[in-house]
């Protein structure tokens, strides 16, 4: 192996590791995200040429297998304790006042003041290695004694160094072996795109940013947690036995943030009581400017030596405590609880609010999620009800208030046994806590369906809102989705909107000269890629990316529609569940009866395939040991399709012995034999080279 390319490589993932840490540890990025990727994919291409040069520190590995069964439980260095919390400035002033008994009359305080991230801790162990230091494990806090291993997502976290070099650590002044304990979130924008999308293939969204990073961090599935972004930050450094490493926080801070770490900016050393109220007046201003959830501020005292002196009551340290912003909470009544139905038939029951201020925005409605969520609040119309904005995102009913200015309402809310839309039956999977509407037809579903179809996301026919498509819909001008290809400007400028008290119907709603150019738009529809008609057709669990992976793959959608489960499921990223929800689709009449109109109208159903390698073709592969993620039968399917060979013996002719855990005599003969050895993450690079 030349020197010369390995040198290139190693120097190559610098530039990478560096250009990370602008973006993901500072904020800071200095290159383009398009010149961004242009390094990884030339770093890609170099390592699928030498994979027996990928170390797994690479910026390429951060997606590695799944865990078989669940996470390992493995026991933190020191127990990860909560802080005990303070509501107001009394309790803040006595907190501080005990501080300064314990120290001592003549001792100099100072603390340091940090945000209180809402998000979910998590403690990284590094070891050192050759180079500096490799992130070896990533807890969570479990029970604050035993943690889960979640390495496999935790790679994923840009914001977290795979490995850190010994002129970084020196810089630090860190050893080679060391932990770090931080907090992991999810960013509000982040958050956001990982709701639509679960909406968007019919699941139910997470409720703040904090329970989808908790539930993101748990997810088997270390490619989801790749797609979605999660952030880490530190606060912490440790020795490998639990000790602190510095005899200050705020050195530590330094140290972490010149390690590559991201450390949150706003950290701020203060000395004197008033100071520290000020820092929390100005943090809870700019709440809601962050980009993520702060719920508070934490104070630390910032000397090691009296952390020691002041020590530990129970379950929380003396020399910290979690000043908590008051939620951003009211209390208003509920008008009334509708039940909306949504585009999978998904039955949503709504409580109609009178309109209260809560942090600057105005509430008037709250989801009540499910029957189940209205039977634990135990909620009757009527009733006063406490509604907080829920990590600032979705209002949320915490519960019922009830006292003499509040009484309780009176009328019990019954769920409805039918579809309050089309009166059709609801059904209630086995094991799911929603109900749906089972009609196809239902005018709700209808409604929604369009709606989707004709969104900036998917078809992008700008003019087709809900007003104009509710009166398409009650004309019977439009009836399914396919209608729309049918209609012409006349038609469009004929609707008109019914006073349905008067039953006039003079208003025009769309002139005309709107009708053209929502008819214009129709049409510019058809020149959609493929992607964008399967997204459109609500296929359930179908959403925007699964749906760029399955035309990529199938390359059109007859070759799709006729795909088995088995075929589907070789797809990445589509499991069983989502394989059967297409078949289940496709199989069923009025669906295609549907797809035919479409094609007669001339969309796109064709896409371009994704380009399989021709440099497998005449090679051949030797499989040995479980592989994370493909079963044998998978990878030797996608090694065939791509004009390979398996084999079942390793010679001197084999070009890769595909190697995973556990893998035996045969890796050794490939090893005496000098054949070229790679993992599963090596043979998915050779097959989208
Ligand atoms: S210090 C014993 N610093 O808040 C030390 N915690 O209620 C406890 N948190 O479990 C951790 N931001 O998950 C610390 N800057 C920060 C924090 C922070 C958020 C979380 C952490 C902890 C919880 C304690």
């Amino acid at each position: 192996m030349s020197k010369a390319v390995e040198k290139q490589i190693e120097d190559l993932r610098e530039t990478i590791r560096h250009h990370e840490y602008l973006y993901y540890g500072l904020d800071a990025p200095e290159i383009s995200d398009a010149d961004f990727d242009l390094l990884m994919r030339e770093l890609k291409s170099l390592e699928a040429e030498h994979p027996e040069l990928i170390t797994p520190d690479s910026p390429t590995q951060r997606v590695g297998g799944k865990p078989k069964e669940g996470f390992a439980k493995v026991a933190h260095s020191r127990p990860m304790l909560s802080l005990d919390n303070v509501n107001s400035e009394d309790e803040l002033r006595d907190w501080d006042r005990r501080v300064r008994e314990a120290a001592g009359a003549n001792a100099d305080i100072g603390y340091v003041c940090e945000y209180k991230l809402d998000g979910l801790s998590m403690a990284l162990h590094y070891e050192q290695s050759s180079s500096g230091s490799v992130l070896a494990r990533g807890l969570t806090r479990g029970d604050g004694t035993i943690g889960e291993d979640v390495t496999g997502n935790v790679r994923t976290i840009r914001s977290v160094p795979l490995s850190i070099s010994a002129t970084r650590l020196k810089k630090a002044k860190l050893p080679g072996n060391f932990e770090v304990r931080g907090e992991v979130v999810m960013p509000i924008k982040a958050f956001f795109k990982m709701n639509e999308e679960r909406e968007s293939q019919g699941l139910s969204a997470a409720a703040n940013p904090r329970n989808a990073a908790a539930g993101t961090i748990r997810t088997l599935e270390p490619n989801i947690v790749a797609q979605r972004r999660l952030d880490f930050y530190g606060y912490f450094a440790l020795t490998p036995d639990g000790v602190n490493l510095f005899e200050e926080q705020s050195e530590a801070l330094e140290a972490l943030s010149d390690a590559g770490f991201r450390v949150n900016p706003h950290r701020e050393a203060i000395k004197s009581f008033d100071k520290l109220m000020e820092y929390i007046n100005r943090a809870e201003e700019k709440r809601n400017d962050l980009g993520y959830e702060i719920d508070g501020v934490v104070v630390k005292v910032d000397s090691a030596q009296l952390q020691r002196r002041l020590g530990y009551t129970g379950r929380a340290p003396r020399w910290a405590v979690a000043y908590k912003f008051t939620a951003r909470a009211g209390v208003t009544q509920v008008e009334d609880v509708r039940v909306q139905v949504g585009r999978t038939g998904k039955l949503t029951p709504v409580a109609v609010l009178t309109p209260v201020q809560i942090g600057g925005t105005t509430v008037g409605r709250a989801t009540l999620h499910n029957a189940d969520e209205i039977e634990r609040l135990g909620l009757l119309i009527g009733d006063y009800v406490s509604v907080e904005r829920g990590g600032d995102v979705i209002p949320k009913i915490v519960s019922v208030v009830e006292d003499k200015d509040h009484p309780r309402g009176h009328k019990k809310f019954h769920f409805p046994t039918h579809c309050p839309v089309c009166g059709s039956d609801i059904v209630k999977t086995e094991g799911e806590v929603d109900y749906r509407c089972v009609n196809i037809d239902c005018p709700a579903r209808l409604l929604e369906s369009l709606l989707h179809f004709a969104s900036r996301k998917v078809m992008n026919i700008e003019g087709l809102g809900e007003a104009v498509v509710t009166q398409l819909l009650e004309s019977g001008r439009v009836r399914s989705i396919a209608d729309l290809y049918h209609l012409d400007v006349e038609t469009l400028a004929a609707e008109k909107k019914t006073d349905k008290k008067t039953s006039t119907g003079k208003d025009i709603l769309v002139g005309e000269l709107v009708a053209r150019q929502i008819f214009a738009e129709i049409e510019q529809s058809k020149k959609n890629p493929l992607h964008r008609v399967l997204f459109g057709l609500g296929i359930r669990f179908v959403g925007e990316r699964t749906a760029q992976l399955l035309a990529e793959e199938f390359g059109s959608m007859d070759a799709l529609m006729a795909a088995p489960v088995e075929e589907l499921e070789r797809v990445n990223e589509v499991g069983p569940r989502v394989a059967q929800a297409i078949r289940e689709f496709f199989d069923e009449e009025k669906n295609v009866a549907l797809v035919e109109k479409l094609r007669k109208a001339g969309l796109t159903f064709t896409a371009e395939k994704r380009r399989k390698s021709s440099e497998l073709e005449g090679l051949t592969f030797v499989l040995t040991g479980t592989l994370p993620n493909l079963s044998r039968e998978d990878a030797k399917a996608k090694i065939e399709s791509a004009g390979g060979r398996v084999s079942g013996s390793v010679s001197k002719k084999t070009n890769y012995v595909v190697a995973g855990e556990e893998a035996g005599s045969k890796l050794d003969k490939a090893r005496d034999l000098g054949v070229k050895v790679v993992d599963e993450a090596g043979l998915l690079d050779l097959l989208t080279k």
